[in-house]
């Protein structure tokens, strides 16, 4: 079997992506590989998330590491879109079933694991809503497409953003992005939404 790296040149994940994904995509594609940073323990997961979390770490850790599939942050219906397109790669081995299981794990990490980890993040954000802003932006995956300062995929920097663009400019941009705008419409509730501006607002 291929052994694939993600190509941090590679322009992001979702809508973008899966563009790719379904145009002509050269098959042996290089990409350079994300490292294991996020943990998670089956014995914080409920019994009934078990065997969907099994599911998951066999299946989606085969071609990239579980972080690839663990870092961004999307809707419950733009996961089942990802496992579909990742279902359809000639190399992947497994079936609706499984594939219905992995989505079921993806939708519960992000409202429980990740959710909690920025409500921490927004507990902070009272004496800092820059600093917050700038985790916000790590923690729902923008880094994945976007740099600043060069950190994050330079292939769309956002330095000077904050010179460019209106506070209701960029929330619209993030939640409801132009039609035909590659960027997928991102699901950040309104208290997020003011922590994440308020730090792009920042990038002068
Ligand atoms: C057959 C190999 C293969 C399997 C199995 C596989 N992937 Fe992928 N995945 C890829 C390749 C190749 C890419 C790079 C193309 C891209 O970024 O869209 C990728 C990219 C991704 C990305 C985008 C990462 C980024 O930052 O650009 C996500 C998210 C993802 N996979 C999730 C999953 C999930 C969830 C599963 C399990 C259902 C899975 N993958 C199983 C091959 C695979
Ligand atoms: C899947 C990749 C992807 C993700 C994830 C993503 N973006 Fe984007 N974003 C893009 C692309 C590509 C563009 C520029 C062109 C376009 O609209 O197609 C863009 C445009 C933007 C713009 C407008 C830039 C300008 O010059 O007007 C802002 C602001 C922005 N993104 C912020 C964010 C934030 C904040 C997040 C995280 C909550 C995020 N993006 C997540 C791909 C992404």
């Amino acid at each position: 079997m291929n052994r694939y790296s993600i190509q941090s040149a590679f322009l992001g994940f979702a809508a973008v992506g899966l563009l790719w994904l379904a145009g002509a995509r050269p098959a042996n594609a290089q990409f350079t590989q994300n490292r294991e940073t996020i943990q998670i323990n089956q014995s914080d997961l409920p019994p009934e998330i078990h065997q969907a979390y099994r599911t998951f770490k066999a299946k989606c850790g085969m071609c990239h590491t579980l972080d690839t599939s663990l870092k961004p942050s999307l809707s419950a219906a733009q996961w089942t879109a990802v496992v579909k397109q990742m279902q359809a790669m000639a190399s992947s081995h497994f079936n609706s079933r499984e594939a219905d299981q992995i989505a079921k794990f993806l939708a519960y990490d992000e409202i429980h694991r990740k959710a909690a980890a920025r409500e921490a993040i927004g507990a902070t954000s009272g004496s800092s809503p820059v600093a917050a802003g700038k985790q916000l932006f790590e923690s729902y995956g923008c880094s994945s497409c976007h740099s600043v300062a060069g950190a994050g995929n330079t292939a769309s920097a956002l330095d000077g953003i904050g010179s460019k663009r209106t506070v209701e400019e960029l929330k619209k941009l993030i939640v409801s992005p132009p039609s035909g705008s590659t960027m997928p419409p991102m699901d950040v509730p309104a208290k997020d939404l003011d922590t994440l501006v308020t730090y792009l607002l920042t990038l002068k």
